[in-house]
């Protein structure tokens, strides 16, 4: 049997909280955060930029071979990662509805996954990673020791969502990122490739009625055994 990679997976839908819990328990176990939805979010921004026709899978295909993305591990474990697209500091721009609708849409084509899959194979090779996302237990790595699906009532994650962007200093209806994470939530789970869906040895946490704490508790006891085996080793 091959071995298990040092990674902690954290899938599931928009707004469910994962990039917060994420930051929290990367924070707590000293691993690296990588935030796989920025990376879709920055090459729809460079794709928009470009003016290319999503349809056009040859010049998608093209235009990737050209991108320069860097990611940069973030300050603290309460902001975002840093995302350089050709030296351009983006993270905020790709924050927006928008940039998520967009997202969702080129997350769909063959070619941004699979340049983006292998892309976050390589920073996920040294493991000691937690890896967010919507395929990161099923498809980037699915050798990942520990692996979460967070799930929750799309109005309670349209209610989050509204809140974390209200919070950013956005003015927003509640209404409007409603039917977005309604409209999100089926472009991903219905996708052809990598859909968003639970990893078979996922443990999922239904996240409704708990509080981020409580969830980023519950990761944490369910790792503890693993980490203090690791320090023990040491
Ligand atoms: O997690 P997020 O809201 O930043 O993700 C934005 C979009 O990117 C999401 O709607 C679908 C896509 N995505 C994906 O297809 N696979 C991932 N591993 C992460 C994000």
């Amino acid at each position: 049997m091959s071995e298990k990679q040092d990674v902690i997976t954290i899938d599931g839908p928009a707004g469910v909280g994962k990039s917060t819990v994420s930051r929290k328990v990367a924070g707590a176990t000293e691993y690296t955060y990588l935030d796989t939805g920025a990376m879709y979010r920055a090459v729809g921004l460079y794709l928009e930029r470009l003016g290319i026709n999503l349809d056009e899978s040859e010049t998608v295909s093209r235009s990737l071979d050209e991108l320069r993305m860097q990611l940069l591990p973030a300050v603290d474990d309460q902001s975002d990662i840093c995302v350089l697209l050709g030296g351009e500091d983006v993270s905020d721009i790709i924050r927006t509805p928008a940039m998520a609708m967009i997202a969702s849409r080129v997350s769909a084509i063959p070619v941004v996954r699979e340049k983006l899959t292998e892309m976050q194979r390589v920073l996920g090779k040294e493991g000691r990673v937690v890896a967010e996302g919507r395929d990161t237990g099923t498809v980037v790595f699915p050798m990942a020791k520990h692996k979460f699906f967070l799930d929750a009532d799309p109005r309670e994650r349209a209610r989050r969502r509204v809140e974390q962007l209200r919070q950013r200093g956005m003015e927003v209806d509640e209404a409007e990122i409603l039917a977005m994470t309604l409209s999100r939530d089926k472009n991903d789970r219905e996708r052809k490739i990598a859909p968003l869906k639970a990893a078979e040895d996922a443990v999922k946490i239904e996240t409704t009625d708990i509080s981020i704490d409580e969830v980023v508790e519950k990761i944490l006891q369910k790792i503890s055994p693993a980490l203090e085996r690791r320090a023990g080793e040491k």
